[in-house]
């Protein structure tokens, strides 16, 4: 070895580990399916104070025995403070691989795709057009639930006019984002379990891979199914996880009482708030599966050309893998008051 690969080594050494160490605190836990591939590795299991990770799997689970770190009634909104916290980062950063594997979408959703879909932008916008083929009659008021940076809204304006459609979000920065993606548009700072529109108000409400963040799904159902008019159709596409306890352990994700497994259970959920003519489309091959199958494509086609290094593809695998294992069925939804 090289004085200069000497010097190199230890650096190294501790940017892999510190880059791992930062993913499993992301995770913040070790999911069922890494420990199963260390299980015949032992660890010095010796713990020398909690990690940060430790502490909010506490919180969240309810598990301390210190009353401050148990539930608590602000709890909605710290989910509001992390859910931004952790959005209004992840959307607006463009270094690196996030350049890359946006490219120049302003859509943040992981999109539907085909053989013909080679961009994360078309297969945002096809995915949009899908849920809008739910709706035979393209008039009168739209409301985009939880509509990002306004991708979604601006396409609306392919069909509606700007005064016609709202868009809201419990992010002010992404709402300023979307006043300036779909000028003339209503968009507002609005949680969507407390919509604050009269009822009867809207003809259809479209919601983009939101409704998992929820507090709870129920409630947005039950809100969109009093804003809506009779006859209007409420058009979603949907994530589901794997397990009740995952959804406890992280941050951004709201109490288990959300948690739906089954397309099965979605349907008895959209009936008992009301809802009629319920469609419910399981596309996750074409939504997740094509999703990752693109993005380990695309960052092994970057680190083959070099423009990538090894922290970089190991920090995105890590990222990839742990969202596989813990994503379940992805939902088109279209339902009728
Ligand atoms: C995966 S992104 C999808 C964004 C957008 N629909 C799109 O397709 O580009 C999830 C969005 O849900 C928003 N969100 C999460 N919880 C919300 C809530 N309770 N009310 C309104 N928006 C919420 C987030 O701020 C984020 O913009």
């Amino acid at each position: 070895m090289t004085d200069s690969q000497h010097d190199l080594k230890e650096p190294l050494k501790k940017r892999l580990f510190d880059s791992i160490s930062a993913q499993i605190d992301l995770i913040g836990y070790v999911p069922d399916d890494i420990a199963k591939l260390v299980k015949n590795f032992t660890f010095d299991t010796e713990v020398v104070g909690q990690s940060p990770a430790d502490v909010e799997f506490a919180r969240r689970s309810g598990k301390n025995a210190d009353p401050d770190l148990t539930e608590t009634s602000s709890d909605k909104d710290s989910l509001a403070s992390q859910v931004n916290n952790y959005y209004d980062q992840a959307f607006y950063s463009r270094d690196g691989i996030m350049g890359i594997l946006l490219g120049d979408t302003q859509y943040r959703n992981i999109g539907y795709w085909d053989e013909t879909t080679t961009t994360q932008n078309q297969a945002s916008e096809r995915l949009q057009d899908a849920l809008l083929d739910f709706i035979p009659e393209k008039s009168g008021r739209i409301l985009d639930a939880a509509c990002g940076m306004g991708a979604s809204t601006r396409r609306l304006l392919n069909h509606y006019p700007a005064e016609n459609i709202w868009a809201i979000n419990i992010s002010e920065k992404q709402i300023e984002t979307t006043r300036s993606n779909a000028p003339g548009c209503n968009a507002q700072v609005m949680n969507a379990v407390d919509l604050k529109f009269d009822d009867d108000f809207f003809d259809n409400i479209l919601c983009i891979e939101a409704a998992f963040h929820f507090e709870t799904r129920r409630k947005f159902l039950e809100d969109a199914y009093r804003v809506l008019k009779p006859g209007g159709r409420l058009v979603l596409s949907d994530t589901l996880f794997t397990s009740r306890e995952r959804l406890v352990q992280h941050a951004v994700f709201p109490s288990p009482e959300n948690h739906i497994e089954t397309a099965e259970e979605y349907r008895k959920l959209l009936s008992e708030v009301g809802f009629s003519d319920i469609i419910i489309n399981d596309v996750s091959k074409d939504v997740w599966g094509a999703h990752f199958l693109h993005t380990v494509n695309k960052i092994h086609e970057e680190f083959y050309n070099g423009n990538l290094n090894i922290v970089q593809l190991t920090e995105i695998l890590w990222t990839y893998y742990h969202l596989n294992s813990i994503t379940g069925l992805c939902l088109f939804v279209s339902a009728q008051k």
